[in-house]
């Protein structure tokens, strides 16, 4: 039968999704871009209900999976305290200041941050953000996982400042006993008990990323890359900051979305490309954000002349089987050998352009398994 075009939709139709209507009914900018250039400078709007300057980052690659915003503090202000039903991730991307935390009638802690520090926020509690700045705002870039809560409680009040009890002592008891907020620590860990054993780091306060030097070597991915990879006590949410040499760039692959990367150091630029489609370029330094659609090959490249660091935070475990971790390389990881020749001759222009020669071995490019030297990495 064909429906004459005046008859309503059925209702069947998939409308926009509850989290992007209760996103819209704030009122502050909302990004949908492929990359913010600098979180710092990111014009914001200001949220009324929360008394501060916010915006959203809804780009192209969350694919409506995660939530990313901006908030700012003004200099020696506040944002007072609410509580939000989800945990969060928390990142500095400029600026120092206090946070507290709190369970209903539960104990108070508080811990001091600087910029580049990474924490967490567990569900249910009070938190309150205060700058210990007097001269410029902080920015904080939070991310958490309510687009997905969204489709299935819609209902803002479930979510913020809700009279739900969380027990009072879960921060002590969530935590490993030298105190919620203690720096991280290493443990050994199978999460997908392949028998692939990782080093992952602990803990719910990492006081520096750009500064972090705690990292295992990253394999597979080329460059000579490293990593540490970040997990949560009692959290399902994760994360893993790569550093990659001066002078080389990683091997393109893909995965799944919302894996929403900030830089906390480093000079250069990463294209993303749909297979067989056209490449879109970010170009990053400090405080750039951007985040690889879903099944989108992306590669990053490093012009400086220092180490590149960039930081993922992960999506929820059920995507796990298009996670970071490629378990196909060939359809998932493009060699270097296999890579197009122009890749290779873009990034030596645009390195040759600041005066510097890629630190790329010719092997690379030979041989599909040559692997850089880890000696003492
Ligand atoms: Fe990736």
């Amino acid at each position: 039968m064909v429906q004459s075009p005046q008859q309503e939709a059925p209702a069947y139709v998939r409308k926009p999704a509850f989290y992007d209507r209760w996103m819209e009914s704030i009122g502050i900018p909302i990004y949908r871009d492929y990359y913010i250039e600098d979180g710092r400078t990111l014009e914001l709007g200001f949220w009324e209900e929360r008394g501060h300057p916010a915006a959203f980052l809804q780009l192209a690659g969350q694919e409506g999976v995660s939530e990313s915003r901006i908030s700012e503090i003004p200099p020696g202000g506040s944002i007072k305290p609410y509580k939000f039903a989800l945990e969060e991730i928390v990142y500095v991307l400029q600026g120092r200041g206090v946070t507290t935390v709190w369970a209903d009638g539960g104990e108070r802690r508080s811990f001091e941050w600087q910029e580049h520090a990474l924490f967490r926020i567990p569900g249910n509690h009070w938190v309150e953000y205060a700058s210990m700045a007097g001269d410029a705002p902080v920015r904080l870039l939070h991310y958490n996982n309510l687009p997905v809560s969204m489709s299935t409680v819609q209902d803002p009040s479930f979510y913020f400042n809700s009279e739900h009890k969380t027990a009072a002592d879960a921060l002590r008891s969530d935590g490993d006993g030298d105190g919620f907020y203690a720096e991280a620590k290493v443990v050994e860990n199978d999460p997908g008990r392949a028998g692939r054993v990782r080093s992952y780091w602990y803990g719910n306060f990492f006081p520096d990323m750009r500064a972090w030097d705690k990292l295992v070597p990253f394999k597979g991915r080329g460059a000579g890359g490293t990593t540490v990879f970040v997990q949560f006590p009692g959290s399902e949410l994760t994360a893993h900051m790569s550093v990659f040499p001066s002078k080389t760039y990683k091997k393109g692959h893909r995965h799944g979305p919302a894996f929403v990367i900030v830089i906390p150091f480093g000079e250069g630029y990463s294209v993303m490309w749909p297979e067989g489609k056209d490449k879109v370029t970010v170009p990053w330094h400090e405080g750039s954000i951007f985040v690889p659609p879903n099944r989108w090959f992306h590669q990053h490249f490093n012009l400086a002349g220092d180490p590149a660091r960039y930081l993922a935070f992960h999506p929820l475990p059920q995507f796990t089987g298009t996670g970071e971790l490629i378990t196909d390389r060939e359809r998932d990881q493009i060699e270097y050998p296999s890579e197009d020749p122009a890749v290779r001759a873009h990034f030596e222009e645009e390195l040759a352009k600041r005066g510097m020669k890629s630190d790329m071995p010719d092997i690379a490019y030979q041989d599909p398994k040559w692997e850089w030297d880890y000696t003492g990495a």
